[in-house]
């Protein structure tokens, strides 16, 4: 069953038939919320909002350990993750879906792993491909099969926030190699790989990034719900149709 954890602009599931919610404990804490279990297209499918349900929970202060873990208990076979990002690139618009493919992560002081209680031996997870090529290439197939012009691929910079960025420090991302920047990327990706649960991302450009676009003097808030309400729309269509075609899609040559 495919987990969806909801960002900033999708904090529900309007296209999910609940049946129940879920309160989970686990070793780690409390989940975000309780996940609510239902259908989706007829599909099962499970939603976890990563900000709570009163969207109170800042970046830094996600319980990521508890999350993932409270979704792989519940039987979540792979997760999706729904994000807004800012875009560095200079194609990027706000509105635009794109499915990243790489990580960098700039964030600091957060719990990142489930191999560090004492008595547990070291573990070092391979992470050369943070996002589960599969999942991607299913996500590819979902937009394609509904003409959503989804960008496929990028390098996602995972910032601490939640202040958004300085001019200079997107800049320097730039120059790193990241073509969008978000708050929340990691350590949940990487969670997600530890526990062994496939995970990839939709991420939604809110805005310009810092200094750039429209951003250049400042970032404008009053555009960004307005941007995220629109594009969330078409990001509920592809969720539906990525869980209404469960593991049955064609490999895709040039999904990348
Ligand atoms: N920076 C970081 N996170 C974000 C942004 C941004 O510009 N927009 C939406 N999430």
């Amino acid at each position: 069953m495919l987990a969806i954890i909801g960002g900033s602009g999708l904090t529900t599931l309007s296209n999910l038939d609940v049946a129940h919610r879920e309160i989970i404990r686990t070793p780690y804490g409390e989940p975000s919320g309780a996940i609510v279990i239902g259908r989706i297209g007829g599909q099962p499918a499970m939603f976890l909002p990563r900000h709570g349900y009163g969207h109170t929970i800042a970046p830094h202060k996600v319980n990521y350990r508890a999350n993932l873990w409270a979704l792989r208990q519940r039987g979540a076979t792979g997760v999706i993750s729904v994000a807004s990002v800012g875009g560095i690139r200079s194609d990027l618009q706000p509105g635009e879906i794109v499915i990243p493919d790489q990580i960098i992560d700039y964030t600091w002081g957060r719990q990142s792993t489930y191999y560090e209680a004492v008595g547990i031996p070291v573990t070092h997870v391979d992470f050369t491909e943070p996002y589960d090529p599969e999942l991607r290439r299913r996500i590819v197939a979902a937009a394609a099969a509904l003409s959503i012009p989804a960008k496929v691929g990028g390098v996602y910079a995972a910032t601490q926030g939640p202040r958004l960025e300085t001019a200079a420090e997107i800049n320097r991302f730039e120059r790193d190699g990241a073509d969008l920047v978000g708050m929340t990327g990691m350590p949940e990706a990487v969670l997600a790989r530890e526990l062994g649960l496939p995970y990839a991302a939709i991420n939604v450009i809110a805005n310009h990034a810092a200094g750039r676009g429209n951003s250049a003097n400042g970032i404008h808030f009053e555009s960004l719900e307005h941007v995220l309400r629109e594009a969330m729309g078409e990001v509920r269509a592809l969720i539906e149709k990525l869980v209404g075609s469960p593991d049955s899609c064609p490999p895709m040559g040039m999904a990348g």
